[in-house]
């Protein structure tokens, strides 16, 4: 096709051989015929790419003029191709435009309706679960600042604790950030409301991590916070988990169990895990499951974060943070959380509303 014999390759040759492939690349009629040339030319062993690696065997004078030249036709044949690639696309683009029709007048059909994402669901349901017990249930801005999403939650500049938080902090904005957590908004609701409180507060958190199957550098999460002037213990916050779980899972029989764990904002931290089995490759929450599952942070809040927060006096309360894609993809079987965002049609039609 190309005229040419591959094994040896003289300058001269391909010189000539220049005109001849500049006239086939301007008159390729497909992007395929281009990919064709490109290979046969400038491929891994396309015939230019060959001369190259002949230059090995030629003396140094030699291959910087042999180099130079070599290396010009290659751009040429590049631009060309390049060139003509743009041409094919802008023509196939005309081409479509002149072929296709839309017609704005036709009905919509049912399938083109939006629906809602899983979860944005799951947040529906949480909210209305909370709501319906007499939760004031709120969510806070996801730009914050050191002191909301830190310094407050009794993690000053120093902590070592605000490593572990990878944050992205907003370029030429001092101390902003996108919040790490929604344990921001325990802050600002006391702040506003003081005590006693009982709210939870969903939405969007961010940590500076890689995308993978199980992270993602935006996530979502629910808080809640209860707190009073009258004590209010452990057993108070095992019983509201045990609560959201079973309501979440659709399970009456759950079994919890607290890990002792460090978070700066509660004293004690602990971390919680709940039972499950396996079952065809799906999770199943159940008070019988032979495994532990981690499912997120919870604690007394600490006195310092009382302070922060206005209140003085006597104030007991217990908090806890979840991941809500995590409880998603546990529920749904859904192993990769990437596919919670890909907006892959398919997928979000099967998990949709
Ligand atoms: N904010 C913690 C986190 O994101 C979770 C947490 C919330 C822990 C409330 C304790 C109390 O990891």
């Amino acid at each position: 096709m190309l005229g040419l014999c591959r094994a040896v390759v003289p300058l001269v040759e391909i010189e000539k051989g220049l005109q001849h492939w500049m006239k086939s690349i301007l008159s390729a009629t497909s992007s395929q015929e281009l990919v064709n040339l490109k290979i046969g030319l400038i491929g891994k062993s396309g015939v230019i790419t060959t001369a190259f690696k002949m230059l090995k065997t030629v003396s140094a004078d030699e291959k910087k003029n042999l180099g130079e030249k070599l290396n010009k036709i290659k751009n040429k044949v590049e631009e060309a191709i390049a060139e003509q690639l743009g041409k094919l696309n802008n023509c196939c683009t005309l081409e479509k435009l002149e072929n296709e029709t839309l017609d704005i007048t036709l009905p919509i059909g049912m399938n083109t309706f939006g629906g809602a994402h899983i979860i944005s669901q799951s947040i529906k349901k949480i909210r209305n679960h909370y709501l319906s017990r007499g939760f004031l249930v709120l969510d806070g801005p996801e730009i914050e600042t050191d002191f909301f999403n830190f310094d407050a939650l009794n993690m000053p500049s120093h902590h070592p604790a605000r490593q572990s938080h990878d944050t992205f902090y907003l370029k030429g904005f001092k101390e902003t950030l996108l919040r790490t957590h929604t344990s921001c908004s325990q802050i600002r609701t006391m702040k506003e409301k003081g005590i006693p409180i009982r709210m939870i507060s969903i939405g969007k958190t961010y940590r500076n991590d890689q995308l993978d199957a199980t992270h993602s550098p935006m996530f979502h999460q629910v808080e809640c916070l209860v707190a009073d002037r009258a004590p209010i213990t452990i057993g108070h916050l095992k019983n509201e988990l045990r609560k959201f779980i079973s309501f979440f899972f659709g399970v009456e029989s759950i079994a919890i169990r607290f890990r002792p764990s460090f978070f700066p904002f509660v004293e004690p931290g602990v971390e919680v895990d709940c039972r499950y089995t396996k079952k065809d490759g799906k999770l199943i929450v159940t008070e019988k499951g032979d495994k532990w599952i981690e499912l997120g942070g919870a604690g007394m809040v600490h006195p310092n974060v009382f302070k922060y927060s206005g209140i003085t006096g006597q104030a007991y309360g217990f908090a806890f943070g979840l991941g809500i894609d995590r409880f998603v993809m546990l529920k749904n079987g859904i192993t990769d959380i990437r596919n919670l965002f890909d907006t892959d049609q398919r997928w979000l039609r099967h998990y949709g509303t």
